[in-house]
């Protein structure tokens, strides 16, 4: 841990803070030129494995966009590796699993005994926390097991998650053992970041949303809160977000992470009220807002920020990841604004300025 002062973890331990902190999923991304550049020479997979690489596109988006926290350069498929599922980033498709899990068998044949190999993102963690000590606090991440599990089955991005709800509903205890393994390797994989200097962690649960609320607290909850409760073990608050999640928010409570990132499709006063006073929460611009002119999109922002209200435990981000196509001066306005209007909102609590 190298800023625990900073804002970002006060805000993650709802400690009052004096401007809300903000940091954007996918900061260090396609939109931005200096990504595209480092982009132009290797492939996503070779700056992942090269920590010299990620550290380096890391700490370029960070310091690009003076937003309160760096989010590791890494993906959230690189522990499918080690678990013995080969993998490919595919132009313009997305990622593609070379042979999808759909039976018991093949559950049985994932390796968890591995998660070191992933040391590489461990090495980036411990280059940017280095670089920043206490300037800057570093964010860790790794999928949650749903969102994982359902890469593994359906073999890459998917609208309906068919086959991963077949395997769920036909075959409950080999669902569980899949989720377990999971849990096993991401865990350990989490905690190295830690140890290497991550200061708080993020669980991207990305599609659970997909999950009427009973199938999400039978079949993904149980073993969503073991991955959380070993993941609060290493002593780094923990964010867990999941999209067009609003309706599972009463199940997601109980995973008791620190801190719950909701998207733009519930506002965030109701994700307080619904959450109560033992979580921050995190969000939730629709990233569809930067493509706004620059006066609708500091309007925006200052609608969330008067929604949260400068209640202790706010961090400002998107609802989702920054979309490629993105103006880089609409991001550079985004985070200005939360930093401007919420430094002068957050010491006037009283303050009724309209948006
Ligand atoms: O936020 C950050 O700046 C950190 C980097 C980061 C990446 N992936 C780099 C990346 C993070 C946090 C992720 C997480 C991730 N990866 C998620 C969860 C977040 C979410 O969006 O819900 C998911 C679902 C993945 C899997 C994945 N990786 C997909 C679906 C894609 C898109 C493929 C495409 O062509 O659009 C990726 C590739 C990827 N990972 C990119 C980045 C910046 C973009 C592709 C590129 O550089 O070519």
């Amino acid at each position: 841990m190298s800023a625990p002062d900073s804002i970002f973890v006060r805000a993650c331990r709802r400690i009052p803070v004096e401007s809300t902190p903000v940091w954007l999923m996918r900061q260090a991304g396609r939109y931005m030129p200096e990504y595209r550049r480092v982009r132009k020479q290797h492939s996503i997979l070779e700056i992942c494995k090269n920590p010299e690489l990620a550290a380096e596109v890391t700490v370029t988006a960070a310091e690009r966009l003076g937003v309160d926290a760096a989010i590791i350069f890494a993906d959230l498929l690189l522990p499918l590796e080690v678990m013995g599922l080969d993998f490919e980033f595919r132009e313009g498709e997305g990622p593609k699993i070379a042979s999808p899990i759909r039976d018991s068998n093949a559950i049985a044949r994932i390796k968890t005994d591995r998660p070191e190999d992933l040391g590489y993102v461990s090495e980036a963690v411990s280059m940017v926390a280095r670089h920043f000590a206490h300037r800057l606090p570093v964010i860790g991440f790794c999928g949650a097991p749903f969102t994982l599990a359902s890469y593994m089955i359906e073999g890459g991005g998917s609208r309906q998650y068919s086959e991963t709800k077949r395997l769920m509903y036909g075959d409950p205890e080999a669902w569980e053992e899949l989720l377990r393994r999971i849990v096993r390797v991401v865990s350990q994989f989490a905690a190295q970041q830690v140890s290497a200097g991550a200061d708080v962690l993020q669980v991207f649960d990305s599609w659970a949303g997909s999950l009427s609320p009973s199938d999400y607290a039978r079949f993904v909850l149980p073993q969503t809160k073991v991955l959380i409760s070993e993941l609060k073990a290493t002593g780094a608050p923990v964010i867990y977000f999941a999209t067009d999640s609003a309706m599972l928010l009463p199940y997601i409570k109980q995973t008791r992470a620190e801190v719950i990132g909701v998207d733009w499709r519930i506002a965030i006063d109701d994700a307080f009220e619904m959450l109560g006073p033992n979580f921050a929460v995190q969000g939730n611009l629709d990233p569809a807002a930067l493509f706004a002119p620059e006066r609708e999109l500091r309007r925006q922002v200052r609608e969330v920020l008067e929604r949260a209200a400068g209640r202790a435990g706010h961090i400002f981000n998107l609802g989702h990841g920054i979309l490629p196509e993105t103006p880089v001066e609409n991001v550079l306005a985004l985070i200005d604004e939360v930093h401007a209007y919420s430094a002068t909102r957050n010491q006037s609590p009283s303050s009724s300025v309209a948006f």
